[in-house]
């Protein structure tokens, strides 16, 4: 709820006429439900309540579960605390009861899969999970909230609990955690869920012809069991393939998904180098607008077409450049998978230009291969 692109966000849709509660529904349920978010609210005036966002209340309070998307749960505000152990500890604070809910992924579902009002799919990581193999054994909670022993209080006794940091692939933005230890260890638990998350793997000829197309493989893979990569926001993340060839002198013969001096992929959203990379492999999904093009504002998009790698799947890609003649070897080849969060255009186009530099790309595999040149 503090999240400023999460803000801008809103405030664009509401500036184009829409029904701007939509979007808090899941960010604040507290909000929505409690009605400080009703139609026509303003972020600056809202409660402290309503701006925590995702809440030990809006997960704890959850009575049931209604449908799988879009806050489709009853919120039980004056009722007792839920929680996953079948005989719930007692505590002199609040009520407790046992909610079956919390183990399923169903309860994720509800805020995580996201449908505009115009019934276009955003986020589907459930529907993913429900076709993938790791249904129905492994849950959400399974991988996103690892288990370890300890006691949820000072004075209760020591059991399984699970963890409660809901890693992602983001940082927060709103600049309220300043300790550069608490920043570190989120980074360092982004970098471990990314790590053997997705691969890239070249495949070459035995060697390259000069003067003649390069016949280059890159085989790229979800290690994933539970959903698609990526998965969730898909439509604004990127996941590319950055590919690179150098001769013998280390000077640059061929690249495919390099950035422009703004930091943006040279794809159509580039301001200083526009549809200047024709081979770019982005990984994700894009959405459309009336005439099937490109749109930015999932309120103003009428299709929504993906490309994210199905879990435990594998999709090769082919690229031929041509080699110069005279090219000498033996050639540097460089593939590289690539995640960013948010992309800088974006960032920009929100009128959030601090914020680029915060838009960290992390690499999440490579591969090298060096290869002979033959005279062609
Ligand atoms: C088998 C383990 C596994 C299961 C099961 C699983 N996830 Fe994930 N999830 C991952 C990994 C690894 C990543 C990091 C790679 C990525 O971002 O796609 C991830 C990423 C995510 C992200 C961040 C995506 C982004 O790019 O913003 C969300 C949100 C998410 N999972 C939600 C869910 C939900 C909801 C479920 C249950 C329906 C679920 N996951 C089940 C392993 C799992
Ligand atoms: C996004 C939803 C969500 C939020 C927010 C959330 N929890 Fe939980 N919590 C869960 C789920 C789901 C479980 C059960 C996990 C399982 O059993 O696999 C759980 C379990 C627990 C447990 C039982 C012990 C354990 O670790 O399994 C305690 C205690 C708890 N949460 C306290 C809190 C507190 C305090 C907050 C706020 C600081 C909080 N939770 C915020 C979803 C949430
Ligand atoms: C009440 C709604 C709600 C429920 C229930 C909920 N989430 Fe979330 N979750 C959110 C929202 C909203 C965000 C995005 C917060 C942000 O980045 O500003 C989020 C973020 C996340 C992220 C981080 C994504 C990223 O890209 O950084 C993960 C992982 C995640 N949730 C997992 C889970 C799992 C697992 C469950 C079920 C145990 C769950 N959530 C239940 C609302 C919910
Ligand atoms: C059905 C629940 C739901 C609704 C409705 C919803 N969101 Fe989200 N939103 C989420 C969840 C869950 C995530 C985390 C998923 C992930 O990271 O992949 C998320 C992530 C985001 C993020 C990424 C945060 C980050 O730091 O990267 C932004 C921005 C965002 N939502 C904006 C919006 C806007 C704007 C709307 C209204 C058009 C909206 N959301 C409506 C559940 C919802």
């Amino acid at each position: 709820m503090r999240d400023p692109v999460f803000q801008a966000l809103v405030e664009r849709r509401r500036s184009e006429g829409l029904e701007d509660s939509f979007c808090v529904q899941c960010h604040s349920a507290i909000c929505a439900r409690g009605g400080a978010c009703d139609p026509g609210f303003a972020f600056d005036a809202l409660p402290d309540i309503a701006l925590e966002g995702v809440t030990c209340e809006s997960c704890h309070k959850v009575g049931e579960l209604v449908r799988p998307f879009n806050a489709g749960f009853t919120l039980d505000g004056g009722g007792p605390i839920r929680g996953p152990s079948p005989v719930p500890p007692e505590s002199p604070y609040h009520a407790t009861e046992h909610g079956a809910h919390l183990e399923k992924s169903d309860f994720c579902a509800s805020c995580h899969d996201v449908v505009e009002p115009s019934g276009l799919v955003l986020e589907r990581p459930f529907l993913e999970w429900l076709e993938s193999p790791a249904f129905p054994e492994q849950t959400c909670q399974s991988c996103h909230m690892p288990s370890y022993t300890g006691s949820a209080t000072p004075w209760g006794p020591e059991r399984e609990l699970h963890r409660h940091t809901f890693t992602g692939v983001d940082l927060p933005l709103e600049g309220d955690i300043e300790d550069p230890a608490v920043l570190a260890m989120l980074d360092a638990q982004i970098e471990a869920l990314l790590d053997g998350a997705a691969s890239v793997e070249l495949s070459l000829p035995e060697q390259a012809v000069a003067g003649a197309e390069l016949d280059i493989g890159v085989r790229v893979t979800n290690h994933i069991a539970g959903h698609a990569f990526p998965t969730g926001s898909t439509f604004m993340r990127q996941v590319w393939i950055e590919l690179e060839v150098r001769d013998v002198h280390q000077a640059l013969v061929y690249v495919t998904g390099g950035l422009d001096a703004a930091g943006d992929l040279c794809d159509r959203w580039s301001t200083l180098a526009p549809n200047t990379d024709p081979d770019l492999v982005v990984i994700g999904s894009t959405l459309l607008d009336e005439q099937g093009q490109p749109e930015l504002f999932s309120w103003r998009a009428h299709g929504h077409e993906s490309n994210a790698l199905a879990p435990m799947s594998a999709r090769d890609y082919r690229f031929s450049p041509h080699m110069p003649g005279g090219l000498e070897g033996p050639l540097t080849i460089t593939a590289r998978l690539h995640f960013r969060a948010l992309p800088p255009f974006l960032l920009r186009e929100l009128g959030l230009d601090e914020l680029v530099d915060l838009a960290v790309v992390r690499d999440l595999d490579s591969d090298v291969v060096l290869l002979p040149v033959s005279e062609g």
